[in-house]
């Protein structure tokens, strides 16, 4: 079955592309390039042995979707491409909006036009702003977004479920993703920042080779066990995993109709100074880092309860977080100081 991989050439996009190809699928990227690098398109022929099926276009318009559903036989979508820049989204919210939802509406017209009825779209653990209870779960409160990216993804997963909730034949699944890291093994892919990273892992392996001269660990007053914030974080190959298993879910769900969200984490929380340590272990080399100021926005600490998606789609997360980051270094050294 040919699946529709919208951003199919960004970190988790790509990532996905080679699990969906291990699970018999084809996947079919389309991706306008705008914050990734056609080298990615390289790295997965590698690991493939063939070359991935792509158009260079942009999925907020519906002639290009259109042209995809015309030319290929599409049993379904994943729904990657947006932006993703927190700080930006607060200066430039209609660019923000203008993408992220604007692309999902026409996507979601589009695949009713053409009888498409599986999507899953990638949502954020960070709609649950500071929790109040650990860890959370799917019924968690939602509470009002604190970022315009974060409301982009509370937005999105309403108009999927009130399209579903309307009668509308679609079956949707939202993953709430927590933080992912690492690259595929083989080190042909991996995440591949422009600029100065805004995440943690790729601050860190960029600062391992010299191309940044420290880490600002961003505050270690928090009320966490070591003071410094606590994430969930995913290899993103389990990730990538976690999308086949909500895919074949909606595909062999008989009803016509189906909205459900899943957290998708490792049910485990690791504070900053925690990775620091086990990347010097796997790295064989100090960081050079800094404690500085907190982060405007940043919660103290969020992890999944992933009871719902380990009981529902038979998904659990295999790999450690010493592997992911085994994998981000492999990747990075693979890069050199050229990313
Ligand atoms: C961030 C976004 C989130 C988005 C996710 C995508 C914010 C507030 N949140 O999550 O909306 O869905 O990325 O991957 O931007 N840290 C440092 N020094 C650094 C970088 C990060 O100490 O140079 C710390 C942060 O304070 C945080 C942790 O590392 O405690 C993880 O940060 P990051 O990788 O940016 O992820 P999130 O902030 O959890």
């Amino acid at each position: 079955m040919n699946i529709l991989v919208t951003g199919g050439a960004g970190f988790i996009g790509s990532h996905t592309v080679i699990a969906l190809s291990e699970a018999g699928f084809t996947p079919i990227i389309v991706d306008d390039f705008s914050n990734s690098n056609h080298v990615v398109l390289r790295g997965i022929e590698k690991i493939l042995g063939q070359k991935p099926r792509y158009y260079p276009d942009n999925c907020h318009d519906a002639e290009v979707l259109r042209r995809i559903f015309r030319e290929k036989e599409i049993g379904g979508v994943i729904h990657f491409a947006a932006f993703k820049a927190v700080g930006e989204s607060m200066r430039e919210p209609l660019k923000y909006y203008a993408n992220n939802i604007g692309s999902l509406i026409v996507l979601l017209e589009t695949m009713l036009e053409f009888d498409i009825p599986n999507i899953i779209f990638s949502s954020s653990a960070t709609v649950y702003g500071e929790p109040e209870t650990l860890p959370v779960t799917e019924d968690s409160r939602i509470p009002p977004a604190e970022s315009v990216y974060g409301n982009t993804k509370q937005i999105g997963e309403e108009i999927i479920r009130d399209t579903a909730a309307a009668g509308k034949p679609l079956k949707g699944i939202s993953l709430r993703y927590f933080n992912p890291i690492g690259a595929h093994p083989s080190a042909y892919i991996g995440e591949l920042p422009i600029g100065v990273p805004n995440n943690l892992v790729p601050f860190i392996t960029q600062t391992a080779v010299g191309l940044r001269p420290a880490l600002t660990v961003f505050g270690n007053n928090y009320p966490t066990p070591d003071g410094t914030c606590v994430r969930d974080f995913i290899h993103v190959m389990d990730l990538a995993e976690a999308h086949v298993a909500a895919l074949k879910y909606l595909i062999n769900h008989t009803a016509p109709t189906i909205y459900e969200v899943y957290n998708v984490g490792t049910g485990h929380g690791n504070s900053v100074m925690e990775i620091i340590q086990l990347f010097e272990a796997v790295s064989g080399q100090r960081l050079n880092y800094r404690i500085g100021e907190r982060r405007a926005g940043d919660v103290a600490a969020v992890y999944a309860d992933v009871s719902k998606i380990e009981q529902q789609l038979g998904w659990t997360a295999q790999r450690t977080l010493r592997e992911a980051l085994e994998d981000a270094w492999r990747w990075q050294q693979t890069l050199g100081i050229g990313n």
